[in-house]
């Protein structure tokens, strides 16, 4: 089978660093690369450090208006597809790339498959809800990463679950299933954690900072839109990594750094207890992540990766797609109120770090292996 794989985004490159390889065991793969996340710390660095293969195809979308540069997007898929007739086209996640591809594949009567399908946040004010639930509702296989993204998915009236919704393992995979399919096969983050667990990496210092101690400073990242485009919330947010009282690691998302400048609040990270460094690699991150007291995010994918690897973690948003990680105590939301940071960095979490609700870190196997019985046509 051609498998056409459109990936864009800093998430969405670790995500395929494994599903391509898995792909490529049982399919042909091209990989196409929207160009969305283009500096060399959001894309090149995934490339190179996690052996994703080569996109086959690069768009250059680059940043502009979402309209705008929705529209690039779709004008390039479309020749791709055009050109190379996929049998599939896969996304990830919720991002514009997504979304343009849903579009593009759904225009070329190519069937879609969506990993990380299923996941809400109920908040339909949010951008990424927008493209998540298009896509959803676009795709023809929707590999969910929980048991919580199936139910949202029957919710909204998906029939086609597979093993009503528990993990799948590859004997239980049909070979001839209904179409449209659910089936959870577990999140590819877990793949990846424990392809790369080990192989972490800690990042070279700008000159003048000191190594941050193992279990003595506090990891952020920050890229929400709606914590970043709102100033008082990116300053509300600011004060508490500068009040914390210890040390807070913060690779900068360059849209974070555009508004911080901005919004004039650069005295930030300048500040004595935050270390304000350039966004990393993923090895680079997994070390920072390992290492830390706790976390402090609004990142889905750091979120997990805390729980993984067994790191308290502060949520800096209202409500979360990874509501298991709540569930266990291990995650608490805050959105940006100073006083609820400040309590939840005061608390020792009572986390039950046990099981793990996210997959056995198969996924990728299972979805190559699930494309293969794949019959329905868009
Ligand atoms: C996007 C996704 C978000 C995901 C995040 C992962 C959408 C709508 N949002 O958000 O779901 O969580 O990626 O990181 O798709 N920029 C650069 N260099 C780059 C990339 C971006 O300078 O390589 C700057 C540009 O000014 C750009 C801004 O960051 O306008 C925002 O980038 P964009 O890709 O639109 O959204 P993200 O905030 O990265
Ligand atoms: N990440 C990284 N370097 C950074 C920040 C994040 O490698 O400086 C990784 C992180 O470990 C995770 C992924 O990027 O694997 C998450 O991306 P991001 O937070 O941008 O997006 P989200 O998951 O919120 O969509």
């Amino acid at each position: 089978m051609k498998v056409a794989t459109v990936v864009g985004t800093r998430p969405q490159f670790v995500k395929a660093a494994v599903v391509s390889r898995a792909l490529r065991e049982r399919h042909r793969e091209i990989l196409i690369h929207t160009g969305q996340h283009y500096d060399i710390n959001m894309s090149g660095v995934f490339f190179a450090g996690l052996d994703i293969p080569a996109p086959d195809y690069c768009l250059n979308a680059g940043s502009g208006a979402p309209g705008r540069q929705l529209a690039g997007m779709l004008g390039g898929l479309e020749s791709v597809f055009d050109r190379e007739k996929p049998d599939i086209v896969l996304v990830y996640g919720d991002s514009r790339s997504t979304l343009a591809a849903a579009l593009a594949a759904s225009k070329a009567g190519v069937p879609l498959a969506h990993v990380e399908a299923g996941l809400r946040s109920h908040r339909q004010s949010m951008p990424e809800e927008f493209n998540r639930i298009v896509t959803d509702h676009l795709s023809s296989i929707l590999f969910c990463p929980s048991e919580t993204a199936v139910r949202n998915l029957e919710q909204e009236g998906f029939t086609g679950i597979i093993n009503r919704g528990r993990l799948v393992s590859i004997e239980e995979v049909p070979d001839r299933p209904a179409c449209p399919q659910v089936v959870n096969v577990g999140d590819v983050m877990v793949d990846v954690l424990l392809e790369y667990a080990g192989k972490e990496r800690c990042p070279v210092l700008p000159a003048g900072k000191q190594f941050w101690q193992r279990g003595k400073y506090l990891l952020a990242t920050v890229h929400r839109a709606e914590n970043t485009d709102n100033k008082e919330r990116l300053a509300a947010i600011l004060e508490s990594f500068a009040e914390a009282g210890e040390k807070v690691v913060f690779p900068v998302h360059p849209r974070t750094a555009k508004k911080i400048v901005e919004f004039g609040l650069t005295g930030y990270l300048r500040h004595h207890r935050i270390d304000a460094i350039e966004p990393v690699g993923y090895l680079e991150m997994l070390c920072l992540i390992k290492n830390a007291r706790m976390v402090l995010t609004d990142s889905g994918g750091v979120q997990k990766e805390a729980f993984i690897l067994k790191v308290p973690c502060i949520t800096l948003r209202e409500e979360t797609e990874w509501v298991e990680t709540v569930e266990r105590g291990c995650n608490v939301l805050v959105g940006c109120a100073p006083e609820l940071i400040r309590r939840a960095l005061a608390t020792a979490p009572a986390c039950d770090w046990s099981g793990n609700p996210y997959g056995r870190g198969d996924a990728s196997r299972l979805i190559a292996r699930v494309l293969e019985g794949f019959i329905c046509r868009g």
